[in-house]
């Protein structure tokens, strides 16, 4: 892992993905914080069992790193039923869907992650699978084709993605059930690390924890991962796991005291420096950083709000006076984007 990757929140690697399969939670009940969610889940995950049928269809949409694939391998350890996983980009046609759906045991769970990111064709063959569990195969080409319909085992389609704007209406619309994932507070982040911190055996004083929790970028993922460099420091170092050890471990890898990572720092620079303080739009923006205004809007920008670096506005993104302090620079005088916003600063 390269050191500017450390705070973002996609996994790194192989070695990652190893890592993170070992501290996901199991059940609902280990799942920490987004309890709405979690009691909505709880509530249809029974209903359907009592009344022996398949789960309704659930849509996990938010930022990356939240916990969306382990809700998904929840769902189906929760109802007992087995787990089938699948992705946006690797279905290119309906009939890699078809595939898939057509061998599905009754009551399995299909994960589709990044469902955003499917193909068209797919997604309508999918629309009449969601709704009546039966497809139809296009036979042979031409005039001479012909489509026969195929009865499906009854399944719970559990989707995922970083964009529920990006999903069509009537894709949208055959979820049962659609959850937003949130940004987790520091309390929460805390708790994610005793437990991953008691599971890879390493002490951590609350202080140390509060610490890494409050660099986490609010995403369990990257708690996570700050905690293994924490232990990587420890080891070497040794002496535990103490609060000095935390931030020298983190300043190694350059994580700021915020949490913000390389691409946050970058858009809150061109804000700032080259747009004074917006308002910006969005594609200048994107551009400025040489990122897609997607990835910007879907996994920058929510963070950079929920802190209050950031607001939109709709004339544009505009920084906050926080963002001016936190990046020790002087909001300019005639600050033309949102006049008297800066003054008690002055
Ligand atoms: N609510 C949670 N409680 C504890 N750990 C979590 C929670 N949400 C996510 N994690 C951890 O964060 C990592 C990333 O979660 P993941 O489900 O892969 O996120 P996403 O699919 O939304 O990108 C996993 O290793 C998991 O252990
Ligand atoms: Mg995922």
């Amino acid at each position: 892992m390269d050191v500017d990757a450390i705070s973002s929140p996609d996994p790194e690697s192989d070695q990652e993905l190893a890592f993170e399969g070992a501290l996901r939670p199991k059940s609902l009940d280990e799942f920490v914080g987004q309890t709405k969610v979690r009691g909505q889940l709880e509530l249809l995950l029974k209903a359907a069992a009592m009344q022996n049928r398949a789960p309704d269809h659930i849509l996990l949409a938010g930022p990356p790193g939240l916990g969306k694939t382990t809700l998904a391998i929840i769902v189906a350890l929760e109802s007992g039923k087995p787990l089938r996983m699948s992705s946006g980009p690797a279905i290119q046609h309906a009939g890699d869907l078809a595939a898939v759906l057509s061998s599905l045991v009754p009551g399995e769970v299909l994960f589709i992650d990044e469902i955003h990111r499917m193909a068209r064709s797919a997604e309508e063959m999918l629309y009449l699978a969601m709704e009546d569990f039966r497809i139809d195969i296009m036979v042979g080409k031409g005039a001479g084709a012909t489509s026969i319909p195929l009865e499906l085992a009854p399944f719970t389609l559990v989707g995922a993605t970083t964009r529920a704007g990006l999903l069509p209406n009537p894709l949208r619309d055959r979820f049962g059930f659609t959850a937003h994932l949130e940004f987790y507070d520091e309390p929460e982040l805390e708790r994610v690390l005793a437990r991953a911190a008691d599971l890879l055996g390493l002490e951590l004083s609350g202080d140390s924890r509060a610490e890494i929790a409050r660099r986490s970028r609010g995403t369990p993922r990257i708690a996570n991962r700050l905690l293994r460099r924490v232990r990587d420091y420890e080891l070497v170092h040794g002496g535990g796991a103490s609060v000095a050890a935390v931030q020298a471990a983190l300043e190694l890898y350059d994580v700021d005291p915020l949490g913000l990572d390389r691409l946050d720092r970058a858009v809150m620079h061109a804000v700032l420096m080259r747009f004074d303080g917006g308002p910006v739009g969005l594609n200048t923006l994107a551009v400025s950083v040489g990122e897609e205004a997607e990835t910007i809007e879907s996994v920058v920008e929510p963070f950079l709000v929920r802190i209050g670096l950031l607001t939109r506005t709709p004339r544009g993104r505009v920084a906050s006076r926080e963002a001016w302090k936190h990046f020790g620079l002087r909001p300019p005088a005639a600050s033309g984007a949102q006049p008297g916003l800066f003054d008690d600063d002055l």
